[in-house]
């Protein structure tokens, strides 16, 4: 498909909410095999009223972007992962698994289609990408679905919390998001829809989101909101939490490979104390929505615990952050494997 077309939007000003955009991919699973998938106008999805996904959250899905080079090119970061991150969710749940080749493949194909809306290079903005896999067809039980739907949708989007990269602050929330032996380290929507709610009551006393501790002893920190932390040590080292009810993020695991071979700083995996948190001297959010936003300070029992400063990005952040998007950006060369080139 050649689709020479040009969009009026204001890449600068964009923030991160749906837009339509011309063509979407769509799968159907039935009988033990996925068909080969169309890519589609319409964005409306017609399922049957006994689909698990809306019943009992039977779906997964994934987050990740393509970037516009100076070149012109669109390209994709570690798109493989993501694939791979899809098949552990849908095995958590029991749902058919989406081929690596053909879920990077379809991206791809929708990407195309949608080149016109992946901004201009320069701007900050990308193409946010989101793939799913929803559980369908007629039944009540509360069992696997005999169909799935994988399918993936794209939009423009700015950055995920306000301000990009100036430093926003968190509030430690009572409520849990996942349990140990839960789904926490799965991409599944019931992780999202218990979060609204601390979410929202941690926006209406004006911090950006919510910190979740680790549920068996809430002591050590977990994630922020829908993003896993980090810390930076007096000795420049890169820390962030170990746990299996932790999203890996991908960003997180690409962030530890920056320091450690690209910036020559330490970089470790490990219980992260709340009660411990003035070990850090920076501290910040990462994922692919929120790339890496800075944190400002961390709200716990009542106490701010400001880090390198409310306003200004920490030196070190800024680094892990200018090497990560010059290579997502195709300004630095990472290591192998690690872009792949849509057109
Ligand atoms: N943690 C949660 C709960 C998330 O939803 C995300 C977003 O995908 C992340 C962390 C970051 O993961 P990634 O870097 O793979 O986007
Ligand atoms: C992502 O970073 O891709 C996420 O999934 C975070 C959020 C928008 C759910």
């Amino acid at each position: 498909m050649s689709i020479k077309k040009s969009v009026n939007i204001d890449w600068n000003t964009l923030g991160f909410g749906y837009i339509k955009t011309d063509y979407r991919y769509l799968s159907y699973w039935k009988d033990g095999k996925w068909d080969e998938g169309v890519l589609t106008e319409d964005n409306r999805l017609h399922i049957s009223e006994g689909s698990t996904s809306l019943h009992y959250g039977q779906q997964c899905f994934e987050g990740m972007k393509a970037y516009r080079r100076k070149d012109g090119k669109i390209q994709l970061f570690r798109p493989d992962k993501n694939a791979a991150r899809m098949q552990d969710s849908c095995k958590r749940v029991l749902m058919a698994e989406v081929p690596i080749e053909k879920f990077v493949d379809a991206v791809k194909s929708v990407v195309k289609a949608n080149a016109h809306y992946v901004p201009t290079y320069g701007t900050g903005a990308t193409l946010y990408i989101r793939p799913l896999v929803i559980g369908v067809g007629d039944s009540i039980g509360v069992k696997p679905a005999s169909e799935y739907i994988f399918t993936i949708f794209c939009m423009p989007v700015g950055p995920y919390f306000k301000g990009g990269m100036t430093p926003v602050n968190f509030i430690v929330t009572d409520y849990d998001r996942a349990a140990p032996f839960g789904t926490g380290a799965a991409k599944v929507g019931g992780n999202y829809a218990a979060s609204l709610l601390p979410h929202a009551e941690a926006a209406k006393k004006g911090f950006a989101d919510c910190i979740y501790l680790d549920a068996a002893t809430h002591t050590k920190i977990e994630e922020v909101g829908a993003a896993n932390f980090f810390g930076i040590t007096r000795d420049n080292e890169f820390v962030t939490p170990n746990s299996p009810s932790i999203l890996p993020s991908i960003t997180r695991q690409s962030l530890m490979i920056v320091a450690k071979d690209l910036l020559g700083m330490g970089a470790e995996e490990r219980d992260v104390y709340i009660d411990e948190i003035d070990e850090f001297v920076e501290a910040g959010a990462c994922g692919t929505a929120a790339v890496i936003t800075p944190i400002g300070g961390i709200e716990y029992k009542g106490k701010l615990h400001v880090f390198h400063s409310e306003t200004e990005v920490g030196p070190v952040t800024k680094k892990l952050y200018d090497t990560l998007t010059g290579i997502q950006f195709g300004d630095i060369e990472g290591p192998d494997g690690w872009v792949d080139l849509v057109e």
